[in-house]
């Protein structure tokens, strides 16, 4: 049973959180993708409040809302009092008051537990910084799941900024709760996990012996540029492409939570271990799944699937 306010870090899930969140996206994967019509979430109000750009956490959001019939409204730093200089946490207090539910994006670490205490309705970590994006580890492990078909037993190499990837840093944690995981680490210099997130189950790898690992997954990020320091920034330069992919078994699945910019070469994309466009997809259910559970409407969805 669903019995939490908020969505704020993955080190406040349990297992059974997980498994029911995962559950219901493909309850809605199989009930919504036949075209049906949602009453679900009718009358309801999602506000979504994007201190940072997004495209697909944002889209996702709206997306699935407007599938369980409710509606959303956007705030947008540009053309808002914000630029009047009215306070982030004003701007809050001020959108609270026309929803019932807030997905939150933040450029600071750490600021989602203040907001959550200090507003009234539901709170959604939409992502904070480099710290974490839960709800994009939902959509990752619901990827993971459908595709290899388990999350135990896996080797996950993770590639690219793991300093700064929030989604990485929420996606070892989760599966480090599912348990017997092995995890590597390919990263630029400067720029490899922090002891935060590293453990007995991490190694730093190179990108040779990447190939003789046979990995289920290569979980591959950007450089996040804007948040270095500018002494950080560099001419980094590593590349997921054909050549490597020919060195790579069947099974091994490419995924990144997009935007890409260099590490993955679009000539790669016609292959079907290439899947970074498929997580987009089950975004869409995960973020459905988390926005009727958290408007208390878990009756509802397990009743949908009695329906099929
Ligand atoms: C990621 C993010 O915002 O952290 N994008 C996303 O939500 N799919 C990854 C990134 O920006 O690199």
């Amino acid at each position: 049973m669903w019995d939490r306010r908020d969505f704020l870090d993955i080190d406040s899930l349990s297992l059974q959180d997980i498994g029911l969140i995962l559950k219901c996206a493909e309850i809605f994967e199989n009930y919504s993708g036949r075209g049906n019509k949602l009453e679900m979430c009718r009358g309801e109000i999602l506000v979504t409040a994007f201190f940072e750009p997004s495209t697909r956490t944002e889209k996702s959001f709206e997306a699935a809302m407007y599938v369980l019939g409710g509606d959303v409204l956007r705030h947008h730093e540009a053309g808002s009092s914000r630029e009047k200089g009215e306070s982030k946490i004003d701007t809050l207090h001020v959108l609270e008051q026309y929803s019932d539910i807030i997905a939150i994006r933040d450029p600071e670490v750490g600021m989602m537990r203040s907001y959550a205490d200090s507003l009234k309705i539901p709170v959604i970590n939409a992502g904070d910084g480099f710290n974490q994006h839960p709800t994009q580890t939902m959509l990752d492990l619901y990827t993971i799941k459908k595709e290899i078909g388990k999350l135990t037993g896996l080797t996950v190499v993770f590639f690219g900024d793991l300093k700064y990837g929030r989604t990485v840093h929420s996606l070892i944690k989760a599966l480090r709760l599912f348990g017997d995981n092995k995890f590597y680490g390919v990263s630029p210099k400067g720029l490899e996990l922090t002891d935060v997130y590293t453990g007995k189950d991490y190694k730093e790898i190179e990108m040779d012996d990447v190939t003789k690992i046979k990995p289920d997954v290569i979980y591959s990020t950007r450089i996040q540029k804007e948040r270095m320091h500018p002494e950080e920034r560099d001419n980094y330069s590593y590349e997921i492409n054909k050549k490597f992919m020919e060195k790579l078994p069947a099974k091994t699945r490419i995924m990144h939570p997009l935007p890409r910019i260099d590490e993955i070469h679009p000539e790669i994309d016609d292959d079907p271990r290439f899947i970074p466009f498929k997580q987009v997809r089950n975004g869409l259910h995960t973020r459905m799944a988390l926005l009727a559970l958290m408007l208390d409407h878990e009756k509802e969805i397990l009743s949908l699937s009695k329906k099929r």
